[in-house]
């Protein structure tokens, strides 16, 4: 099921999420509604509070160039262990920021620990476009969004501007 993407200003995207406790059927389902809702928009990446849901559960598949197989990955409780001095810079979007891109700077390598829905334990290292998307999902579940990164004038412009496309966009909906 495709959920609503919550848009950027709202109070829950700046909020810290909750560990998940246990792998139940309701978190197996809502992984599968977020892998859904990430394809349909389309993007690469997807954090539980950006459909309203509090819980540190991120979605992802980078696989993103043409004729390349997919790569969906599901990480339950994700935590970044080690991170590299080398950085690398992407232009980072966001679904909860539509339209608005900006070039921002995150270490090159990361180590993640993560959990998968069968409960296993998971401990491996990401680089390039892959270390970015789990560092910006990551990000979302301590209610940090990429434009955090960008000075405050930037910032404030695109959220006026998204406050605006929010007011046109429910005018819309009515
Ligand atoms: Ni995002």
């Amino acid at each position: 099921m495709i959920r609503p993407i919550v848009l950027h200003p709202d109070a829950r995207l700046k909020k810290k999420s909750v560990q998940v406790e246990s792998i139940t059927d309701a978190l197996i389902k809502l992984a599968d509604d977020m892998m859904e809702t990430m394809y349909d928009a389309p993007g690469i990446g997807l954090a539980a509070p950006q459909i309203g849901v509090l819980e540190r559960l991120i979605v992802m598949d980078c696989a993103k160039k043409e004729g390349e197989e997919p790569d969906p990955i599901i990480m339950v409780n994700p935590i970044i262990t080690a991170s590299s001095a080398e950085k690398s810079v992407y232009e980072e979007g966001c679904l909860s920021i539509p339209e608005h891109f900006a070039e921002i700077t995150r270490p090159e390598f990361v180590q993640v620990e993560w959990v998968d829905l069968d409960g296993k334990q998971h401990s491996e290292e990401f680089n390039r476009l892959k270390s970015t998307c789990i560092q910006h999902e990551i990000d979302h579940l301590n209610g940090k969004l990429f434009i955090d990164y960008l000075g405050p004038m930037k910032r404030q412009l695109i959220t006026r501007k998204m406050q605006k496309f929010k007011r046109e966009k429910l005018r819309g909906d009515e």
